[in-house]
Parts: structure tokens; sequence; C-alpha cells
């Protein structure tokens, strides 16, 4: 799909994307703007080599995409400037390698926070209030009457969220489960971000002054402590190699039996072998995933797990965000294009 064939600048989009407005911005300011509609998911290198071609200013690709040497070399040898990937987790990305070609790089950082930590908190309820199994149980039609222990499962109110990795998007989940369910909080930051403890002081100051209940909470001082003591941890660092299989058996092995653990990171951050052979061993343990070791596909053994929820990594799929991620990583490459700073700068 070509839009504004005659424009100066050749911007390629590996995907269709949500929204028109990151369409128009690139044609107003004279881009020729290619939209790959290839049916396939996952486009390898060699076709987003045949995308770039001889002449391509900028692309926007996906994080299903290997973007390292061969792509950046392609890219600059094409005259490219720009590349900005669709997602605010740039672990698909060489970002040396972009340097050393001299191509920019952007992500989407902002416009996915609040739906990122709205899906995060979905999981967290849907795995404590066993939402998936009740609902393949009325629709198998084995509901025959109430019963007492019918699909019994945990009340968060007064339980501990645990918090691994408290940038915005962990910050912000933190803040929907401390706020919406009265959870106390435990968490560890990597980077020493202090969003958080401004938010839960703060909070606890208003709580105050309301003759309301404080909520208790805590930065721990290892990953470990958060581990031991939260009811429900959520998983929120960047992918990296300090952080592939973070939680590994080990680690399992160190949470409640009875814990719940979400991931809407990246999926290597979690040991899915060990994850999965921990469910079993642990009917009680629950986890909400939307993130996997090796997408599309899950691990054996995990699609029959009773005490996982699984969905396809959807945690920025909201209308707003999407469109919002789109006109992100339009302006991202529009802005090297043009001269402007960009927005998402993973260097920075
Ligand atoms: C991201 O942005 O990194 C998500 O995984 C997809 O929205």
């Amino acid at each position: 799909e070509v839009w504004n064939p005659n424009g100066k600048y050749r911007v390629i989009s590996t995907k269709p994307m949500p929204g028109t407005r990151w369409i128009n911005l690139l044609v107003e300011q004279d881009c020729r703007v290619e939209i790959c509609t290839e049916k396939k998911t996952i486009l390898s290198v060699d076709d987003i080599i045949a995308l770039i071609g001889n002449k391509c200013d900028g692309v926007i690709g996906q994080l299903t995409e290997d973007w390292g040497d061969t792509l950046f070399a392609a890219l600059s040898r094409a005259g490219g400037k720009a590349f900005s990937n669709m997602a605010v987790g740039y672990n698909n990305v060489d970002v040396n390698a972009a340097n050393k070609y001299g191509v920019a790089v952007g992500n989407t950082p902002g416009v996915l926070t609040e739906t990122t930590a709205e899906l995060a908190a979905s999981l967290s309820l849907a795995a404590a209030r066993r939402i998936v199994e009740a609902d393949e149980f009325m629709r198998a039609g084995l509901y025959d009457g109430w019963l007492p222990h019918l699909f019994v499962g945990n009340l968060l109110k007064g339980q501990t969220v645990g918090v691994i990795g408290a940038g915005r998007i962990g910050s912000a989940y933190a803040r929907m489960m401390v706020e919406g369910f009265k959870m106390n909080l435990i968490y560890y930051d990597l980077y020493q971000s202090t969003r958080l403890e401004k938010f839960v002081t703060a909070y606890g100051e208003f709580l105050k002054s309301n003759g309301e209940q404080p909520v208790y909470w805590k930065r721990a001082s290892s990953m470990e402590e958060v581990l031991r003591e939260a009811d429900v941890i959520s998983l929120h660092p960047i992918l990296d190699k300090t952080t592939y299989h973070l939680i590994n058996k080990d680690s399992l092995a160190t949470m409640k039996k009875e814990a719940i653990l979400v991931n809407c990171s990246r999926g290597p951050v979690v040991d899915e072998v060990a994850l999965v052979e921990h469910l079993k061993q642990n009917p009680m343990f629950r986890v909400g995933l939307d993130v996997f070791e090796d997408e599309p596909f899950m691990k054996p053994g995990l699609a029959e797990m009773k005490n996982a929820v699984v969905v396809p990594h959807i945690a920025s799929a909201s209308k707003w965000t999407r469109e919002g991620m789109a006109t992100l990583a339009a302006l991202n490459v529009l802005g090297k294009i043009k001269g402007y700073p960009i927005w998402g700068d993973p260097n920075r």
C-alpha cells in the first residue's frame, strides 16, 4: 500500500498500523509512505531487506523483527537515517549496530503505560478470581447450581502486591493495585527509580488526612525479599542479559505456594520450562502471562495448566495506545529525517 507516491522521502512501515494520523503526519511532510501488507505475521531479515531496496529514508518496524547488524547495514546502504520500533521494548534492536551504521533508533514510551498496566491488573484479577476457568466451566454447561466452594479464589484487599521493575509501567500498575484494591506494596527496582516512592508517600499522607487506614509499603533491598513477601508479583523489567530468566526454578521456589505471578514484560524474563513444572507441582500457584519465551509458541504443558491465564502479547492493545504508538513511531522517523529531536531514544 502506497501513500503520496511522489513524496521526497521514502518511509516504510513493515506492518499496517492502527489509525491514519501517523500516515497523515508523514505525508504532510513530503514522505512517500509504503506499508507492507504481506500476510505472514513475522517478517524475516530477507523479507525486510527486500522491502528496504535501494533507497529508503526510514523504517517503522515491529518487535517481532530482528533488527541487527544485517538490517541496519542494509538500511544505511539505502541512505536510511532512522528506524523506529513500534514498541517501548527494544530487545529486538541492536542499538550498537544502529549507532555503527549511523541510523537513529526510536521507541514508543509513555503512550502505552496505562494500557499495559491495566492488562497486568486484569491478569492479576483473572488469576486471583479464576475468571478464565469459571468462564470455561459455564460455557461447557457444567454449572448446575451455586455451591459454597465453587471457584473460590483470593481476595486482593489487604494482600501484598510485589512489583519488580518500578519504571513507568510497574509504577502505574502498583498505583492501580494500591489505590484500586487497597493492597500493601513491596517493590524492587533495578534502576533506583523514585517515581513510585513519591506516589506511595503522597497517597499515605492523603489516607492519613482522611482518617483512613494507611497502606503498608516498602522498597525491598533485593528481589528475593519481594518474592518471599508478596502475594501477587508483577514483572516489569526490560529484557537484557541481566534479566534473562530472572524468574527461574529457585526464584519460583522462593515465592509463596499460593502466590500469583504476572508477566507483561518479555517472555525470556521467566524460565518457562521451570514455570510449567512449578505450576504442575503447585496447583494453588497461579500465573497471568501476556508474553512467552518463544513467541508465538508456549512451552509444552503450559496450555493445559488450569492455573495459568494466557493471552497473546496484548498488553498495549487499546485503540488509543496503538494509534499513539504508531504516531510516535512515525514522529521518530520523521524527526530524524527532518532534523528534529526524536521522542523515544534508547541512547538517552
Ligand atoms: C512493547 O511496546 O514493548 C510491548 O511489548 C508491545 O506493545
